[in-house]
């Protein structure tokens, strides 16, 4: 039996429920492998899962969606990852809050080398997220111009950097000057601050009335709207996320009245879900990586036992790039 520090909620709520515990994580069954994590990473999913957003299936639940470690033990049947193997995982579950976890080996990936562990931890998700955004949901092509809602994020900021790579010109949405110029070095062409602009009307200024052949949003609330008057006929709004708030009731006969759009509400788990495709976007994940394209900013760092503050800094919109968790 593995005893380890884990922090898990009781209950759903404000940052105050989440809890440092020792807990017993069990033996690797069939199929499974132990991973002692070295670096875990915070997503906006994670406080989706603190406040019952998105449902937990039982309590106490471990949070946390993305991880990177070490094999220590594997079960039955495992051939996949041995002992010793550095690796790194987007959960389909909440698990990662905790100094190891017990978990299918589908789900893991093996880290190469060029990548160290903080920036493993720091990509995958998001990483994975990024990818399967602009290269499925709506592929983007070269010469195209996209806008990216909450660009100096996690997400955000690899969306630009590789977007602008693909040779698109990425328009951004940030809450302040100082997002803005973050932004900017990150790969956004035009940084748009909407706090205090007018998103709609400055996204028709910038293409000349033309508008947008895609409007990705993470933030959900109030910005669905705005997204929605920013895609041009016969574009698509993908919908990822609700750090905003909750998406609005959708009357789809409008969407015929904007101009025949096209709307998805996308998740990770079902770009991923199959075995092949999460090593083939893995692999193009940290290739990008590799080479210097996508660089990954952690701009902020946090203690496991005081993973609380990390959801508070979310919450309150003061982080940028990504963030990471130490246990
Ligand atoms: N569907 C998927 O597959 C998938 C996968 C991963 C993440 N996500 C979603 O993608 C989004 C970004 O995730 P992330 O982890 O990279 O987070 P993040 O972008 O680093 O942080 C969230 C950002 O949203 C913006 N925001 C706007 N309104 C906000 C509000 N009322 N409260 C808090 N933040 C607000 C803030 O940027 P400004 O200060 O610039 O406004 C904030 O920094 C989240 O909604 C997350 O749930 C979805």
């Amino acid at each position: 039996m593995t005893r380890v520090h884990a922090v898990r909620v009781h209950e759903t709520g404000g940052p105050e429920v989440l809890r440092d515990e020792e807990i017993d994580l069990g033996e690797p069954g069939a199929g499974e492998a132990l991973v002692r994590h070295t670096v875990i990473g915070l997503n906006y999913t994670d406080v989706h899962f603190r406040t019952g957003r998105y449902p937990l299936r039982e309590f106490p639940h471990v949070i946390g969606m993305e991880a990177a470690g070490v094999v220590e033990a594997v079960g039955d049947g495992v051939t996949t990852v041995a002992p010793g193997d550095r690796v790194a995982y987007a959960s389909e579950t909440p698990r990662a809050y905790s100094e190891a976890t017990v978990m299918p080996v589908t789900r893991l990936v093996k880290v190469p080398e060029a990548i160290d562990d903080e920036t493993a931890a720091a990509v995958i998700l998001k990483g994975l997220t990024a990818q399967y955004l602009i290269r499925s949901a709506y592929e983007i092509e070269a010469g195209e111009t996209i806008l990216v809602q909450a660009a100096a994020g996690g997400v955000g900021q690899i969306m630009c950097q590789w977007a602008h790579h693909l040779g698109v010109t990425v328009i951004g949405t940030v809450s302040s000057d100082e997002k803005a110029e973050i932004a900017r070095q990150n790969g956004c062409d035009h940084p748009i601050v909407y706090t205090r602009e007018d998103v709609p009307a400055r996204v028709l200024e910038l293409t000349g009335g033309a508008k947008l052949p895609v409007v990705y949003d993470g933030v959900g609330g109030d910005t669905f709207e705005d997204s929605l008057k920013c895609v041009r006929r016969r574009g698509m709004l993908v919908s990822y996320g609700t750090a905003g708030g909750k998406i609005p009731p959708l009357d789809l006969f409008r969407l015929n009245l904007m101009g025949s759009l096209y709307v998805t509400s996308a998740g990770l788990a079902d770009y991923i879900h199959d075995r092949t495709e999460l090593e083939q976007r893995a692999a193009e994940v940290f290739g990008m990586v590799s080479k210097g394209i996508v660089r990954v900013h952690v701009n902020q760092r946090y203690k496991l036992s005081d993973v609380a503050t990390a959801h508070r800094d979310l919450e309150a919109r003061r982080t940028s790039g990504s963030s990471i968790i130490l246990p």
